[in-house]
């Protein structure tokens, strides 16, 4: 593992610190001062410090939680009644959610502190998908379903391609998902909003190799192990 990743990892520091405290010599591996963040650390045979202080690899957690309507997804919010902190038992809690859902979407939210993962997981150049339950008032028009998946312009940027499946067009509602894989503020709300449609609810169902399964609102678990070598395997060839 790469010396800057080893620090993130550990849970000291972000990627982007680690690489500053690799660069300013605070960093050492057995003894040696390591100003290359790319140096390769192997934590069962290496002693690596930050200052005097070794740093212990600690082992990472990943945590599914079923997201309700309501609930704000940043850790700290001093203007939210509730956020996902709140929901989580205490052991979870120093825990970070891996991007974020509106307080009125509703759905599947990881938190983890593996950084590393985080980091591939939102970013849209790695082109994790994204699948969302949508409900929207009114019929979708076939040509503008056309549009939304060819892209349209938010704040002068063009979306990156998607797809979308109907599941139902019933009196003035359509039910549909949608699969994105960028994560813009309110993308889907967003999206739909540019052509005229009012977005009445939203659900993400799946991100990555995640499902939500039948995890029920407000509850959270523990990935299992094979959840957590599918995703691991996932992210490593992105
Ligand atoms: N798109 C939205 O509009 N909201 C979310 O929370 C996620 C995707």
């Amino acid at each position: 593992m790469r010396l800057q990743v080893f620090l993130s990892r550990s849970g000291v520091c972000s990627r982007r610190r680690a690489l500053e405290l690799i660069k300013e010599g605070v960093v050492s591996v057995d003894g040696q001062v390591i100003t290359e963040a790319s140096f390769p650390v192997d934590s069962d045979k290496h002693s690596v410090s930050l200052g005097r202080k070794k740093i212990i690899l600690k082992s990472n957690t990943y945590v599914l939680l079923n997201k309700p309507k309501g609930v704000t997804s940043t850790r700290l919010d001093k203007h939210a009644k509730i956020t996902v902190m709140n929901l989580l038992p205490a052991r979870f809690r120093h825990l970070y959610p891996v991007g974020r859902l509106d307080k009125d979407t509703e759905g599947l939210l990881l938190l983890t502190n593996d950084g590393d993962l985080t980091h591939k997981l939102s970013h849209p150049k790695f082109n994790v998908d994204k699948t969302y339950a949508v409900g929207i008032a009114g019929r979708l028009k076939n040509a503008h379903k056309i549009k939304l998946e060819r892209g349209v312009f938010l704040e002068g940027k063009k979306t990156y391609p998607c797809r979308i499946g109907i599941i139902n067009m019933s009196g003035k509602t359509t039910r549909l998902r949608i699969i994105i894989h960028e994560g813009r503020k309110r993308q889907v709300r967003r999206m739909f909003y540019s052509l005229g449609y009012t977005v009445v609810w939203l659900k993400r169902l799946s991100e990555g190799p995640l499902n939500l399964g039948g995890l029920k609102s407000g509850q959270c678990r523990l990935l299992t192990n094979k959840e957590i070598t599918g995703l691991l395997e996932f992210v490593s060839g992105k």
